[in-house]
């Protein structure tokens, strides 16, 4: 911790200092609804002089900045630009992937345009059957891009990987073993075979998902100071530097002319389900957002007492949000923003955020509560935003532009959630303009 400290700069010192006194009043973990205290959300709709957004132009022009200035001070961090020299190299193309049903390339990323320096690896696939070009989602992946499909011709990610308990990763690197092994996550002949494409990274290639990460990642190559950086403590954290990784990919999608780069859903699953909101928020080329059971300091609204909390998050994952984060644990109520506004951000474009019954770590109530109280913002634009006052019944998806559905069964993406995105992406992205 002490060694942390040290190397992350004096900022973080004052964080983390706060942080452990923070954390030392923060309440333990809540899973009883009559615990839940009372709190009051602040309004996505009054401005910081007091004057209230009663048109969609002023939330455009000067409340929606104004929030994402909010939530980059205070929660996620500010992050760089797109560099001005990246480049792609398209290494291969494979007309006959998945037995004919796709066309799959593989697409490096040069984050800094040299071949020397820092890389992420994008897989593609792209339906064969499909009218071109496609509309795509994108989404980073937590085993390496081998992970998403048996398909063999597939390299096997060299990155560093945290251990497992199998024989997929073996000191700190992916195995043949690891070929498929999260497949069932992403249900790739299904959204090929809806016409759409599918595109990933793996986190790991922007930042190793770790407190020292950062200093073999995205975040030090890009500071003068490299891994010596001491950051501000409104410098981007690891969710930062993973949706920045998200916007790359699209600067990449864009130059493909076999995708729509104008109907990219951006998707993640738990802390890459906070990074896909945040990629959202920030990148306005994203057509559509999908949180899969992001929790806390994603979808979930942090006022809420219940499951995962601000305090536990920052002190397990020092390295995901920036330094003033760390002063909120047990403080919610400080927060200047909450979740919902997050969502907002998304706004007109359709955002969808999908629980879990049994994932209460991450308040699934606190996401449906959340994704209702975006509805409001939607409305300045004269859409619908969830459609609905309650909680939906189990696996009863609701929602106009803001989707929302709890399925059964625990913390996981299933061929009944993308179903559900599919779904979705049907009503919104089809007809080739948003
Ligand atoms: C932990 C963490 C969550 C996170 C999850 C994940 O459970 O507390 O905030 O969403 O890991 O990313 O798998």
């Amino acid at each position: 911790m002490l060694l942390t400290m040290r190397v992350a700069g004096i900022a973080f010192v004052c964080g983390v200092a706060l942080n452990a006194h923070a954390l030392a009043q923060a309440p333990g973990v809540n899973y009883d609804e009559a615990k839940v205290r009372p709190y009051t959300l602040p309004d996505p709709l009054v401005c910081l002089d007091g004057t209230r957004v009663t048109d969609a132009e002023t939330w455009q022009k000067k409340r929606r900045p104004e929030l994402l200035e909010l939530f980059r001070h205070h929660v996620y961090g500010r992050s760089p630009g797109r560099p001005a020299d990246l480049k792609f190299e398209i290494t291969s193309e494979d007309k006959t992937a998945l037995a004919g049903q796709a066309t799959r390339k593989l697409v490096t990323v040069y984050l800094l345009g040299k071949k020397d320096g820092p890389s992420m690896d994008l897989l593609l696939y792209l339906p064969n059957q499909a009218p071109r070009p496609v509309p795509v989602f994108l989404g980073l992946n937590f085993g390496g891009n081998q992970a998403i499909h048996t398909d063999p011709g597939i390299p096997i990610s060299t990155r560093w990987m945290r251990p497992t308990k199998d024989k997929t990763v073996e000191d700190n690197r992916a195995t043949e073993a690891s070929r498929g092994k999260e497949a069932r996550r992403w249900q790739v002949e299904k959204v090929l075979g809806r016409g759409y494409g599918l595109a990933t990274v793996y986190y790991g290639d922007l930042e190793p998902d770790h407190p020292e990460g950062w200093k073999s990642g995205i975040r030090a190559a890009l500071s003068p100071q490299g891994a010596g950086t001491e950051f501000p403590p409104d410098a981007w954290g690891a969710i930062g530097a993973w949706a920045w990784g998200l916007s790359r990919a699209l600067d990449y999608l864009e130059t493909d002319r076999d995708v729509d780069a104008r109907r990219v859903a951006v998707i993640g699953h738990s802390r890459l389900g906070k990074t896909a909101l945040w990629a959202g928020a920030q990148d306005e080329r994203f057509a559509l957002v999908i949180s899969n059971n992001s929790g806390e300091g994603g979808a979930a609204l942090a006022r809420r007492w219940f499951g995962e909390t601000t305090a536990i998050i920052n002190k397990a994952f020092p390295h995901w949000f920036c330094g003033n984060f760390k002063q909120y644990g047990g403080r919610e109520d400080q927060l200047p923003v909450d979740q919902h506004e997050l969502i907002a951000l998304m706004a007109p474009r359709p955002v969808y955020v999908a629980s879990a019954e049994e994932d209460r770590w991450a308040d699934p109530r606190g996401e449906f509560l959340a994704a209702k109280h975006a509805g409001p913002v939607y409305r300045l634009f004269g859409k619908e935003g969830v459609g609905v006052e309650e909680m939906p019944p189990i696996d009863r998806p609701v929602g106009q532009f803001v989707g929302y559905h709890i399925r059964s069964g625990g913390h996981d993406v299933t061929a009944y959630d993308w179903e559900q995105y599919l779904n979705f992406a049907d009503r919104h992205l089809r007809g080739g303009k948003r």
